[in-house]
């Protein structure tokens, strides 16, 4: 048989390359040198709307401060997400691209999560970590590695992935997404901590467990 996204490629190539490029792409492709943010508009647009680009300033595509590590004693999981994206710099609407810094403890993960709009592009500053993200259905294979400073490690788009310190001290890591504002969704948060709650016998079920289990997960993401 052949897979979906095979007959895509196919169809593709018969079409032309550029159709491709275009149906393949993750945020728009611009259509002007620059569209910066413009934080003021009350218009909702998929991206956002443009500034003027007569009052656009070297300053609408800086920003300072990467140098400096997040915070990993505010949480649980021992890790903090810094991140440069279209809410920071709003020269990046319409560009597909944005960038984080990850700071982690001693044992600290970055837990498994997505991010339903960006392929990551991650490569280690500082320390040891283990990398890993899971294929899709019905597969669901797990390829992971060890990564020491200046590896680099490519996490797909849409599929879950994690990160964890392995090393003595602290870690840090750079990583680039294709996309102005990639989305997070952290599994533990969607699936336990979700605002309302997802009814506990339908996560009993899911993930075959009784309900009182389900319960204290619940109550730990709140
Ligand atoms: C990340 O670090 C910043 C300060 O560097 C802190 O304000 C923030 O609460 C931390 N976030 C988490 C999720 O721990």
């Amino acid at each position: 048989m052949v897979s979906s996204s095979s007959k895509i490629l196919f169809i593709c190539f018969i079409v032309s390359t550029m159709t491709c490029f275009v149906a393949l792409a993750t945020d728009n492709n611009p259509l002007q040198d620059f569209c910066v943010a413009d934080a003021n508009s009350p218009v909702l647009v998929n991206g956002l709307v443009c500034k003027d680009p007569k009052v656009v300033t070297e300053n609408d595509f800086f920003t300072s401060g990467l140098n400096v590590a997040g915070d990993t004693s505010k949480n649980l999981v021992g890790s903090n997400v810094t991140t440069v994206n279209v809410a920071r710099i709003p020269g990046l609407n319409t560009l597909g691209i944005s960038l984080v810094r990850i700071d982690f403890a001693p044992w600290g993960i970055n837990a498994p999560h997505t991010h339903p709009r960006a392929t990551e592009i991650l490569t280690v500053i500082q320390g040891t970590l283990r990398v890993g993200f899971v294929t899709s259905n019905p597969e669901n294979r797990h390829i992971t590695k060890v990564l020491n400073e200046g590896d680099v490690f490519v996490f797909p788009q849409g599929l879950i992935h994690y990160q964890q310190n392995i090393g003595h001290g602290n870690a840090v890591a750079i990583a680039g997404l294709n996309s102005q504002n990639p989305g997070v969704i952290t599994i533990a948060n969607a699936v336990f901590g979700a605002n309302q709650d997802i009814s506990a016998d339908i996560l009993a079920k899911a993930f075959q467990l009784n309900r009182n289990t389900v319960k204290d997960l619940q109550k730990r993401f709140d």
